[in-house]
């Protein structure tokens, strides 16, 4: 007999991760309840522009892009407070159009407390929240009235490596239906506008948030599987990649480090080496479209802020040229 923790899937990714040569750890497992706490904290801090820059590009924007779209429902993938999707709903009531919101999220207690304050705040509207993970290839049939705005905000698809970002996008196109659109919130590479100082600054808070929610992954592992890290035997890291135009965010071991998981399973970290918890991808206009091109999208508008620091993307189905 297999023990469920022995087989757990969770399991089987987090060992497969932790046994590669560059040690890695999938993203999703920062999102537990606390990691989501902490990372609204992360939005809210001085040196993290994005959110900053992404809800005034929201506020500009949504008005006469929803008046043109006309959506009936809005699906928000990684909705999380959904505090930025306000925006959005308000723009769409403004409008006078808008019947269902669907926020998903990996998150399940936070993606139920999302709806439920969104309900109380929109009376009439229908929010329907699937908890889903946007890694997992599982189909979803949403029931919802066209057009669909589907939104994926915060630079979250930044946080997937490139083949994988062409499968998410790949994905949510798969559900779009003419006259559906796509909306994305991007960082943008450090260039004329902002510094690499700057970029790296939004990774590397004072206050030490940033730190504190890349290492609750590692609690939420020894919660979940078992294992025994030693939180303070691991420091966070975040540094920009120029040849890769993203941020690389890491944990790195302070000491030699031996890890046990259930079933005499032992990790070792050399002092100094590093677990990779997150990528953070920065674009341009051409890099965008090489995602979203294999896909089967394209960029229908784009609004970047006047510091060249992030950009607001509709993208709409690719139907063929001369369209
Ligand atoms: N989508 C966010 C981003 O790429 C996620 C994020 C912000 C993040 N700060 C982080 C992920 C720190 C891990 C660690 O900006």
């Amino acid at each position: 007999m297999t023990s469920p923790v022995l087989s757990d899937p969770m399991r089987r990714e987090v060992l497969e991760g932790l046994s590669r040569a560059s040690k890695e750890l999938s993203p999703k497992y920062f999102y537990d309840e606390r990691g989501s706490r902490l990372f609204e904290e992360i939005t809210r801090l001085p040196e993290y522009y994005l959110a900053r820059a992404e809800r005034a590009l929201l506020e500009r924007w949504m008005r006469p892009w929803v008046a043109e779209l006309r959506p009936r429902s809005l699906v928000e993938l990684g909705a999380g407070s959904a505090r930025k999707t306000r925006v959005v709903l308000d723009a769409m009531r403004a409008e006078g159009c808008g019947e269902v919101f669907v926020p998903m999220d990996v998150s399940a207690e936070f993606l139920l407390e999302t709806a439920k304050s969104v309900r109380a705040e929109y009376p009439g509207l229908r929010v329907e929240p699937e908890v889903m993970d946007m890694t997992a290839a599982e189909s979803v049939t949403l029931e919802i009235p066209t057009p669909t705005l589907y939104a994926l905000l915060g630079s979250t698809l930044g946080n997937f490596y490139p083949p994988e970002a062409v499968e998410l996008l790949g994905r949510v196109r798969s559900w779009m239906k003419p006259g559906d659109a796509l909306l994305l919130g991007v960082d943008l590479r450090p260039g004329s506008g902002k510094s690499v100082d700057v970029v790296e600054a939004a990774y590397n808070d004072a206050q030490g948030v940033t730190a504190r929610f890349n290492l609750n992954v590692l609690r939420v592992l020894n919660r979940e599987l078992g294992a025994d890290f030693d939180l303070e035997g691991f420091e966070h890291r975040a540094r920009y990649d120029p040849a890769e135009g993203r941020i690389e965010i890491s944990l790195r071991a302070l000491e030699d480090q031996t890890v046990h998981f259930p079933g005499s399973v032992i990790v070792s970290l050399e002092k100094g080496e590093e677990i990779r918890t997150e990528v953070s991808c920065k674009y341009d206009r051409a890099s965008l479209a090489a995602l979203a091109e294999p896909a089967g999208l394209r960029i229908h508008r784009w609004a970047q802020d006047e510091e060249d620091r992030f950009a607001l993307v509709e993208v709409r189905l690719d139907i063929g040229p001369g369209v």
